[in-house]
C-alpha cells in the first residue's frame, strides 16, 4: 500500500472513544520497548511519527492511527518492565481485552517478541491467549538487525519452536533498522483487510 496520509485520531482506553469510521483495524501487540512504534513508521514510511522512545511503557492508551481511507492501526500497549502495579496491571488487561474480543472490524493482530532471546513466558501468555481467542496473527521477531545474519535461521527455529508455531502459521523476522520483513508485514496486513 502507499501511504500518502496517516493521522493519529484517537487516544483511547475506553469503547465509547473508539472511532466510529468502521474501516478494518490492525492492532500491534507486544511488551513495552519491543518495537511497536518503530514498526509502525516503517509500515507508512515516516520517521517518528509513532513516538519511539527508550522509556518503556510510555504508550497507555489504545492509539488509533488512520492510515489513508483504508484502515486503522492500532497500537495496543503491553507492559513495561517493571513498576507497575496490580491495579495498573489489572486495568490495562480489560482494556486491551475489551478491545481484541469485541472489536468488529479487528481483522487480525500483529503480535511482536523480540527476536534475539527465546520466547518469554509472556509471549506464550500473549500466544494462548490469541489462540484461545481465535484471533487470525502475524508473529514479528523485532531487532532482527542485531542477530549475526548467520544466526537468524537458528533464531528463527527457536522462536518457532518455543511459541509452538504450527508450519502454517507466519513468523516474520524484521528489523526497524534494515527494513527486512516490512513487505512481508504488509502483505499479511493486505490479506486480512480484504473484504
Ligand atoms: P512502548 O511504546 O514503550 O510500548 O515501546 P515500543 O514497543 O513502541 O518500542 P519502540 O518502537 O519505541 O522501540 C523501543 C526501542 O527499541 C527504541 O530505542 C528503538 O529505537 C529500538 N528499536 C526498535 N526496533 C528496533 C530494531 O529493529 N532494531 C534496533 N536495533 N533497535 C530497534
Ligand atoms: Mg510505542
Amino acid at each position: 500500500m502507499d501511504v500518502n496520509d496517516v493521522e493519529l485520531v484517537m487516544s483511547a482506553v475506553d469503547p465509547k472513544q473508539y472511532p466510529t469510521t468502521g474501516y478494518p483495524e490492525i492492532g500491534f501487540l507486544g511488551r513495552s520497548n519491543v518495537g511497536k512504534s518503530s514498526l509502525t513508521n516503517v509500515l507508512i514510511n515516516r520517521k517518528d511519527y509513532a513516538h519511539t522512545s527508550g522509556q518503556p511503557g510510555k504508550t497507555q492508551t489504545l492509539n488509533f492511527y488512520r492510515v489513508n481511507d483504508a484502515l486503522y492501526f492500532v497500537d495496543v500497549p503491553g507492559y513495561g518492565y517493571a513498576k507497575v502495579s496490580k491495579s495498573e496491571r489489572e486495568k490495562w488487561a480489560q482494556m486491551i481485552e475489551t478491545y481484541l474480543t469485541q472489536r468488529e472490524q479487528l481483522r487480525g493482530v500483529v503480535n511482536l517478541i523480540d527476536g534475539r532471546h527465546a520466547p518469554s513466558d509472556y509471549d506464550i501468555q500473549m500466544r494462548d491467549w490469541l489462540d484461545y481467542y481465535g484471533i487470525p496473527v502475524l508473529y514479528v521477531a523485532t531487532k532482527v538487525d542485531k542477530i549475526p545474519k548467520s544466526k537468524r535461521k537458528k533464531q528463527e527455529q527457536i522462536l518457532r519452536k518455543g511459541l509452538e508455531l504450527e508450519d502454517d502459521e507466519p513468523l516474520v523476522m524484521f528489523s526497524a533498522k534494515t527494513k527486512v520483513g516490512a513487505d512481508q508485514v504488509w502483505d499479511w496486513i493486505e490479506q486480512q483487510i480484504k473484504s
